[in-house]
Formats: C-alpha cells, sequence, structure tokens
C-alpha cells in the first residue's frame, strides 16, 4: 500500500532520531518516496548526510538553502505529501504544533500539510505524562492527527515507562493499515475528462473557453490516490497529474476527446466528466491561415459538437457510474437537474460562476451535488483538492 506514497518524514531533536533511520529505511523499501524535514535540533542526533543517502533526496531543514539561496515551499512539500510522519515527536514540537507556533520548517510544513499527519511521541516519562503534554496531545487529536502511542520501556534517562518511541516497523505497519483503509477505488477503472477543448478556425486560430484543468486534474490526482485505474483525457492545459496511477491522453478537439472516453468507457467502471466541452465546432476550418486583407471579417459558421456525456450515457450498462458536471451562470440548479436526466448521469455537480471562488481557474470551487432521486448535497468553498475528495466520496456511496 505504500508504493508510490509520497511521504514526509518529520525528525525532531531526540535520542529516538536513531529509530528514524530504520523507518526511513523501511518505508523506502516499500515502495514510498519519503522527504525528510528535520528540525534544527534533530540535526544533533542523526546527519542529514545518512538520511539523504537512504531517502535518495536533499534533506531539508532551513526555509533555503543559504549558498545558493534556494528557497524551500513548505506549502508544496505540504501539498506533495500523501502522508506526514513526525517521528520522534519531542514535547517541544508537539506543543508548536497544537499551538501553530511556526519557527521551523518542520512545523510550518506542518501547518501547510492537507496529507493526514501521524505522530510518534518520544519523550521522558515524567514529560509525557505531564498535563501539558497529554494537552497538546488532546489538541493534535482534535485536528484529525494521528497519535502513534509510544510503548512503555527503557528510556534514554534509563528510568522504565512510557514514552519510548514505537518501532519503526510497527508505525510502517500504521501507515499501511491507514492506505488500505484509504484505497476504496482499488480495481476500478475510473475515466475522467479535464480541460479545455479548441475547436480550429485555421492553423493558428480557435474556439476554447478558460479552462485550466485544475478541477479535473485533481480528480484524477485523488482517484488515483484512493487506488484506481485512472484514464485521464485532457484538453489543451498546462498542470499535469501528479499520480503514477493516472495516464494521462492529450486530445485537442471534442470529436478527438468524445473517440478516447467511446475507446476507455467498454473497460471503465466510474467516469467523470470534468472538461468544460465546447459546444460547437467552426463548420469548415480553414487549411492555411485566414488573412486579414479584404473589408469583410470571416463568417464563421458553426456545427453542434457531439456531446461526450450523453453519448456515454446513452451506452451505460448496468454498474457503471457517470458524472457529469454544470457549469452555470443562471438558473443554476433547474439547467443541473435538466442535464442530470437528459445526459443519463448518475451525478451532477453544480459550479456557478457567480460564485466568486468557484469554476474556472480558481484553486477554490464551491459545489453542490445533484444525484437520481435523492436531495442536493451543498458544500462550501473548498480547495479543489478536498472539493475531489467530496466528489469521489460520494460516488463510492453510489457504488
Ligand atoms: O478546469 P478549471 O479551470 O479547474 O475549471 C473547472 C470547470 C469550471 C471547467 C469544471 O468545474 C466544470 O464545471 N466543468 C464542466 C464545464 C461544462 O462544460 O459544463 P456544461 O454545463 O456546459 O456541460 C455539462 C456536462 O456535459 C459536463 O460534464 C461536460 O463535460 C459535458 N459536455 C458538455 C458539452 C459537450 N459537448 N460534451 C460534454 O460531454
Amino acid at each position: 500500500m505504500l508504493k508510490g506514497k509520497h511521504i514526509v518524514l518529520g525528525i525532531t531533536g531526540g535520542i529516538a532520531a536513531y529509530k528514524s533511520v530504520t523507518l526511513l529505511r523501511l518505508l523506502v523499501k516499500r515502495g514510498a518516496e519519503v522527504q525528510v524535514v528535520i528540525t534544527p535540533s534533530g540535526k544533533e542526533f542523526i546527519t542529514p548526510v545518512t538520511l539523504s543517502a537512504l531517502s535518495g533526496k536533499p534533506v531539508i531543514c532551513d526555509f533555503f538553502t543559504a549558498n545558493t539561496g534556494e528557497w524551500h515551499s513548505h506549502v508544496d512539500i505540504g501539498l506533495w505529501a500523501d502522508a506526514m510522519v513526525i517521528a520522534p515527536a519531542t514535547a517541544c514540537t508537539i506543543g508548536k504544533m497544537a499551538h501553530g507556533i511556526a519557527d521551523n520548517m518542520l512545523v510550518t510544513t506542518y501547518l501547510s500539510a492537507k496529507a493526514p499527519v501521524f505522530v510518534a511521541p518520544a519523550m521522558d516519562l515524567d514529560m509525557m505524562a505531564h498535563p501539558s503534554t497529554t494537552a497538546n496531545l488532546a489538541l493534535l487529536r482534535s485536528y484529525g492527527n494521528h497519535i502513534i502511542e509510544p510503548a512503555e520501556g527503557e528510556l534514554a534517562s534509563h528510568l522504565t515507562g512510557r514514552g519510548r518511541m514505537e518501532e519503526p516497523e510497527r508505525i510502517v505497519e500504521v501507515l499501511d493499515e491507514f492506505f488500505s483503509r484509504k484505497q476504496p477505488l482499488a480495481g476500478k477503472k475510473v475515466l475522467v475528462t479535464a480541460g479545455p477543448t479548441y475547436e480550429r478556425i485555421d492553423p493558428v486560430r480557435f474556439i476554447g473557453n478558460f479552462s485550466t484543468g485544475k478541477m479535473g486534474y485533481a480528480i484524477a490526482d485523488a482517484a488515483a490516490r484512493m487506488g484506481a485505474e485512472v484514464t485521464l483525457v485532457s484538453g489543451p492545459v498546462s498542470v499535469k497529474a501528479s499520480e503514477k496511477g493516472v495516464t494521462t491522453e492529450h486530445v485537442e478537439s471534442a470529436r478527438e476527446m468524445l473517440a478516447s472516453c467511446q475507446k476507455a468507457w467498454p473497460e471503465t467502471d466510474i467516469a467523470i466528466m470534468c472538461a468544460a466541452v465546447a459546444d460547437y465546432a467552426p463548420a469548415n476550418p480553414s487549411g492555411t491561415k485566414i488573412k486579414r486583407e479584404g473589408n469583410e471579417p470571416p463568417q464563421i459558421t458553426l456545427v453542434k459538437n457531439p456531446d461526450i456525456a450523453a453519448t456515454l450515457g446513452a451506452e451505460k450498462r448496468p454498474g457503471q457510474i457517470l458524472v457529469g458536471f454544470a457549469l452555470e451562470t443562471d438558473s443554476e440548479e433547474s439547467n443541473a437537474v435538466k442535464k442530470l436526466h437528459s445526459k443519463n448521469l448518475d451525478m451532477i455537480v453544480l459550479n456557478s460562476l457567480r460564485d466568486p471562488q468557484a469554476g474556472f481557474g480558481t484553486d477554490t470551487n464551491k459545489i453542490t451535488i445533484f444525484r437520481q432521486g435523492a436531495e442536493p448535497l451543498r458544500f462550501p468553498v473548498k480547495s479543489k483538492r478536498e472539493v475531489a475528495v467530496d466528489i469521489l466520496d460520494e460516488i463510492i456511496k453510489l457504488h
């Protein structure tokens, strides 16, 4: 389950840091890609050289590399992660995490992480039993973090009690179990469309729209993280899928997108039509550039493009799930419901251009989900990454 997973391993300054080396080795052995982020005091206990040799990546400690000035973006690392594991987590770092004291790279990365966070405390028994540690761990739990409880045993102080960091083998098991539960789409084939389509007027001009692909790519990546084998049919965009489980097919026009979708559809379990497909295309695109000379602007006759979602809807067999999007500017809900029925969809995701944080190009979206014979589900503004998970969670309930 850890194969291909992006794990941020946070190491803080405690004797148990020596166990992080084994943890790192085990994660890499299981096929995970590991980025180590270490606190300045962590470096007192274990050297970055060892950690970077084992992870195959430079170890990050500071906000930027002193000699090159290269900036390390805690936001990018936080977004890259499928999970963040802080092992060992000292009382100091646990306190900083609980209260948002972002004075080092590790805590800023934690505050930026969208992925699940696992905390493996390691400290002396009195520190572990102190009410402030108990309260800080309770706060971390209330934020949704997973605490990997420390074990009882001999401690660095030579005292015996509760505070030993859990063994690396057990931490790996905890992660493995977590990801097995988080793979509800394992064995499923998911088709996603994303981006705009371009309909050529001539070799240099086209009819298109403002879709950037962000929403569709977020869905494709989220489905892959949930274990699906994803085919992403994408119009021209500059974003890229980041998950290994996503195979991207690049197309330009609605007709090309239809052909790719029809090829994939018979083998597909779930299709999510997020692309902003042009409804019309020039009837007779010119093979050469239309020149400006002459007084009259050219008249471009348009023809209707095929409706990809409706075509798949007409060919849908029992067991297949087809999900559409509705991008509206007015009469949003009634238009979305009409599309749900006319395209034979199981679910439609409405986003409105009247919501400033929704629709084209934004990193956020605000959606309402309509399903056949059920009440609409309204969601607040969230990042497109979170919206993608919400949509997939609702699809999984249909299955
Ligand atoms: O890419 P981003 O910048 O992140 O923006 C995301 C988005 C706004 C493009 C996305 O969230 C979205 O709303 N996608 C659907 C846009 C759209 O074309 O909506 P529509 O209401 O016109 O189409 C309804 C459904 O039919 C959609 O699932 C669409 O993919 C599908 N369709 C439409 C026309 C057509 N010829 N073939 C289709 O399959």
